[in-house]
């Protein structure tokens, strides 16, 4: 879920490289590369004339065609095969009645397949994180057979798609949950602003109850259950949400977590429950299959900035490395308002993390191709362009325009009108492409 305020929430409204040179100097990508800091430094080596590499002259032919961009390359998710880079980002649409995925989600997931990789909109791990009205969840029977028309549906295509398992914590309302769920959080710490409730509109964030060390493992085990699902239901992996502001990253935030015993404080406390979240999710379905998403210096849902936030991400990135996760997602949401996330953080988080890096926000073709040749990351992920570009693969690749007719008033509406209806690119009437 995403909120343009970043307070409040309405459903209405709302490289190693085998290379090379970078392409502007004659030789592209070749070979899949060795990835993070050596990726960093080789381009480093590359750029200042270094003739260590392996890359091929000029005269001879690279081992792949030099005419395929970086972003149509296949990739390695661990062991995972991706046609091209390009991820389809994790988009909340609300469209989950009774937060039961259904036919209307797998037609929406299989117009969309041609991603390298699709990740899922949030999806509640539990009843107390069914924060928002009609998102999804992956804790009951009905939920698993639900999303196993989607997987289904994009497995189909030969799309590959991960869940993302999202806890909405203190984002969340009463009335949205379903009976006897609570509104959980590391600390009893209210969120400034409203959001939206079917049932009464906008209304304010309740003061949420701090959990408890009992609700921390049954939380944890929640988690565990959840992606033991999604093995279930046939998803390639799990996300874990620990971005925008919603539980796990409320554990990182001194803001958010005023806890005194060992989840809270420190920022080894505070990265704590993430980090055994994390290595939980992993033991249970295999690291190669375990994800998260991260937003260093966002502010969604009420996340002031505070000191120690590059110490805070250098950390927990060393941390996820030693687990041997997949990858990290990282979100950059100033495209839309945020403020900017600097680029050092991002470095800094590529030269800690060995396995793959996703980067998000505001991309468009351009700079997707040169922040993968840079090495900033290893795939791509655009989040409103597939919204009303559900070929968006196929425009990007043949170079044709993107449709800008973005009903942002249906993101999170109840049924298929601005979800399932936008046209392909033959299909749009032509006033519409610009
Ligand atoms: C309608 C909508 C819903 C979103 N829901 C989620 C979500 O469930 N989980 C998440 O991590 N990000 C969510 N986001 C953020 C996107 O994943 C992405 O980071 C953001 O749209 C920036 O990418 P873009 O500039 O390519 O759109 C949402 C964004 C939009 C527009």
């Amino acid at each position: 879920m995403y909120a343009t305020a970043f307070h409040s929430h309405s459903p209405a409204c709302h490289n190693g490289l085998g290379i090379s040179l970078s392409r502007s100097r004659g030789l592209i990508l070749t070979k899949p590369y060795n990835r993070s800091c050596d990726k960093l430094r080789n381009i480093a080596d590359i750029q200042n004339g270094d003739s260590k590499q392996t890359f091929k002259a000029d005269t001879q032919t690279p081992d792949t065609d030099m005419q395929t961009p970086l972003l149509f390359s296949p990739e390695k998710l661990g062991s995972i095969e991706l046609s091209n880079r390009i991820v389809m980002a994790p988009m909340t649409r609300c469209r989950a009645i009774g937060n039961i995925p259904n036919e209307l989600m797998a037609e929406y997931y299989g117009q969309r397949a041609a991603a390298g990789l699709i990740v899922t909109e949030g999806t509640s791990p539990s009843p107390n994180g069914l924060g928002y009205a009609r998102i999804p969840g992956i804790f009951s029977e009905a939920q698993v057979e639900g999303w196993k028309k989607v997987t289904k549906a994009v497995h189909g295509k030969k799309g590959r798609i991960f869940i993302q398992l999202m806890h909405s914590g203190r984002i969340s309302h009463i009335l949205n949950l379903p009976a006897g769920a609570r509104v959980v959080a590391p600390s009893a710490v209210k969120p400034a602003g409203q959001m939206w409730t079917d049932a009464q509109k906008m209304q304010d964030f309740p003061v949420p109850e701090a959990m408890t060390r009992e609700d921390l493992s049954h939380t944890k085990e929640e988690y565990v259950t959840a992606a033991k699902n999604a093995m279930t239901a046939g998803f390639d992996g799990v996300e874990l949400h620990g971005a925008n502001g919603y539980l796990l990253e409320q554990f990182l935030s001194p803001f958010s977590n005023i806890r005194n015993d060992e989840y809270g404080g420190t920022i080894e406390n505070r990265c704590r429950f993430v980090l055994e979240v994390a290595a939980a999710v992993a033991a249970a379905i295999g690291k190669d299959r375990t994800a998260i998403r991260l937003s260093p210096y966002g502010v969604a849902s009420d996340m002031p900035h505070y000191p120690e936030i590059d110490a805070t991400y250098q950390y927990l990135a060393g941390e996820l490395n030693g687990l041997g996760i997949v990858y990290i997602h990282l979100v950059d949401h100033s495209a839309m308002g945020a403020p900017p996330v600097p680029v050092t953080i991002k470095k800094e988080i590529r030269a800690r993390f060995k396995n793959a890096i996703i980067q998000c926000g505001g991309y468009d073709y351009k700079r997707a191709e040169t922040d993968l040749e840079s090495g900033l990351c290893d795939l791509v992920a655009f989040g409103r362009p597939f919204i009303n570009n559900p070929d968006l693969v196929d425009r990007l690749k043949h170079h044709r325009t993107l449709s800008q007719d973005l009903k942002m008033d249906l993101f999170y509406s109840a049924d298929k009108t601005g979800y399932t209806d936008y046209p392909v690119f033959e299909d749009q009437p032509a006033e519409t492409v610009r």
